[in-house]
């Protein structure tokens, strides 16, 4: 979950640098450096904490060079200080390595490096990496690189400069995710593509096993085998434009705020304006199979495993097929009984979270049926997966996930809805039914987010802005939406706060409650509602703060509550798109009042590309 950026070309390789890891940072942001190879002076700089201490340090004290590495790390092996930031370099100094992954043999790598007299600086994993090319390197950097990735175990992309080779830089990838772009007289190794769309939109996906070889007028690339490869070169049509703020103060605001127009694109992308007919042409490959379906294996991490189950309550509600929901990590580690008739869905807003990634493999393997629902085009599931659903949510920068997830939860919506009609569940009209009343949620999404201010006003006070302790609870398609909100406000405020299906409340949990408990109650109008209310009913008899997610109109509801959050009335499969809102605007709010950085969490990081 580091980020790697690598130039080769005449321009000043710092700014590059600097301009990629700005990009990068919602990789991972506990410490940043680079290394620059001015003719044949390799020269490093790096810094704890976040990328603007490296600006600093290198305000007035530049480094002059147009060949050169660059890192943003999220600390895996090794405390985030200074000595454990990136680039390591070999003991004579000479080679820089900057790297994303983990080297899983590292400690044996270590112990037998330092037996040959090699003392380590750092506590990471990376310097073995260093010390291995340097001890392969025999005259051919790319042949030394090469040997290093055979005995380094894990899933590990890298980036190596090294003085003496007249302008040549090394890329390797085997398990993260690693791209070339290439310019016009200069060329770039990525972590992603949107690092490097302010200088070219020429891009090569470096696949499994990859060993680049770069010039500043040239790619060579091994394959696995170590055979010369010819990769496609694909001309990235995406906008880097829309990873700015736009005056927002945070991305994580103006992401709220995209999620209306995101969503009503996506269903005019893929359902049009009216009528009963929806067409997911990505699916196309998996039509024969899908016949013949009788079970969906979901499998998700975070909040994508949160959509997730809505997914499995939409594709069991519309088109009668089994759906089970599994945590990648979980599952890939699991003997999962599947069999042919089994289609593995993946849902993914990066498309390179190392534990979705693996499942996917897993079940490929074991040639079962794959189908991604994806943001990031070009990313490794996407690629990979016998099929992919894009979600078309553009790029979410915000490390805490919301028009991934509502992205997410309307693709679902619409596949499940394709399912049921393929399988002659729905018939057309019915289809038109529901998704005309799909069509309209986009309308009632802004809604809610036009009451931000009441939304605001509720986080700032004292009761829930100070809150250790906080519960989310709901039941049905309100059940997940309780996992969400609590794992959005949990994230970002650092609040210590649980979700709980409602009706679980008087097996444990129910305990906890006080007068300084804030209990969020989604409580939309649905089958359960009425359940719900009695949920709410026991929890103020014991003194809880409840705010409600409730339905424009429920003054049975409202009265139980402390403070209301509406939402229009929709229908109970839809209801978590408009929950989703008030939940993430909530934790927002919170978060925002206690000063924390909304953007870029503690501990975490946007792209979990390590396990
Ligand atoms: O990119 P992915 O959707 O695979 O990411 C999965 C999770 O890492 C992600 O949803 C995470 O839980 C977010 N920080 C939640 O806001």
């Amino acid at each position: 979950m580091c980020g790697i950026v690598g130039y080769a070309g005449s321009a000043y390789a710092q700014d590059i640098i600097l301009d990629g890891l700005k990009r990068l940072e919602y990789r991972g942001y506990d410490s940043a450096g680079m290394a620059v190879l001015d003719g044949d002076r390799l020269q490093v700089r790096k810094r704890a904490g976040k990328l603007a201490r490296l600006v600093e340090s290198l305000t007035g004290n530049s480094l002059p060079g147009s060949l050169g590495v660059g890192h943003t790390r999220w600390a895996t092996h090794g405390e985030p200080n200074e000595t454990n930031a990136h680039p390591h370099l070999s003991a004579d100094g000479r080679i820089a390595v900057v790297h994303n992954g983990i080297v899983e043999n590292a400690s044996q790598l270590r112990h037998s490096l330092e037996a040959e007299g090699i003392v380590f600086r750092s506590g990471t994993d990376t310097e073995v990496l260093a010390h291995l090319i340097a001890r392969h390197y025999a005259g051919n950097l790319p042949e030394a690189v090469a040997r290093c990735m055979r005995e380094a175990e894990g899933a590990m992309a890298i980036c190596v400069v090294m003085q003496g080779q007249g302008g040549l830089m090394v890329g390797a990838r085997r398990g993260s995710p690693l791209i070339v772009g290439l310019g016009d007289g200069e060329m770039f190794i990525a972590s992603d593509v949107p690092t490097i769309l302010s200088r070219t939109r020429r891009v090569i996906y470096l696949e499994e096993g990859d060993i680049c070889t770069l010039r500043r007028d040239r790619c060579d690339i091994l394959d696995a085998a170590g055979a010369p490869v010819e990769r496609l070169v694909v001309e990235v049509t995406f906008d880097s434009a829309a990873a700015e703020k736009e005056g927002y103060p945070h991305f994580m605001l103006k992401e709220i705020h995209q999620q209306p127009s995101v969503v009503s694109h996506q269903i005019l992308t893929y359902a049009g304006d009216r009528g009963g007919h929806i067409s997911l042409p990505g699916l196309i490959p998996l039509y024969e199979r899908m016949e013949s379906l009788n079970r969906i294996v979901i499998v998700a991490c975070g909040t994508a495993w949160h959509a997730g189950i809505v997914g499995k309550y939409l594709i069991e509600r519309f088109a009668r097929v089994p759906v089970e929901v599994e945590m990648a990590s979980e599952f890939r580690y699991g003997d999962r009984v599947l069999d042919d008739r089994t289609l593995v869905l993946l849902i993914t807003q990066s498309g390179e979270t190392a534990d979705t990634v693996e499942a996917m493999r897993m079940a490929k393997r074991s040639a079962r049926c794959t189908l991604a629902i994806v943001n990031v085009e070009g990313s490794t599931i996407a690629r990979e997966a016998d099929a992919a659903l894009f979600t078309h949510a553009g790029p979410e920068v915000g490390v805490a996930s919301t028009k991934g997830y509502t992205s997410q939860l309307s693709a679902l919506a619409l596949f499940a809805l394709d399912l049921a009609g393929k399988r002659n569940v729905l018939c057309e009209e019915e289809l038109c039914v529901w998704l005309d009343r799909l069509r309209a949620i986009p309308d009632m999404m802004e809604r809610c987010i036009s009451r931000r201010d009441a939304v605001r006003n509720c986080a700032r006070k004292p009761v829930y802005r100070d809150a250790l302790h906080a519960m989310f609870i709901g039941r049905g398609f309100g059940y997940a939406s309780a996992l969400e909100g609590a794992l959005k406000l949990k994230e970002i405020s650092y609040i210590h706060v649980e979700g709980y299906a409602a009706g679980e409340m008087k097996h444990g949990p129910i305990a906890l409650v006080t007068d300084a408990l804030p209990v969020i109650c989604i409580a939309t109008r649905d089958a359960v509602h009425s359940k719900m209310l009695s949920n709410m009913q026991e929890i103020k008899a014991r003194g809880g703060q409840i705010i409600g997610i409730v339905s424009d109109g429920d003054t049975a509801g409202a009265e139980l509550c402390n403070d209301v959050f509406f939402v229009p009335e929709c229908p109970a499969p839809f209801s978590p798109l408009l929950a989703a809102i008030p939940l993430q605007l909530f934790a927002y709010y919170v978060a925002d009042a206690l000063g924390r950085d909304v953007d870029q969490p503690r501990n975490l990081a946007k792209s979990v590309t390590v396990e």
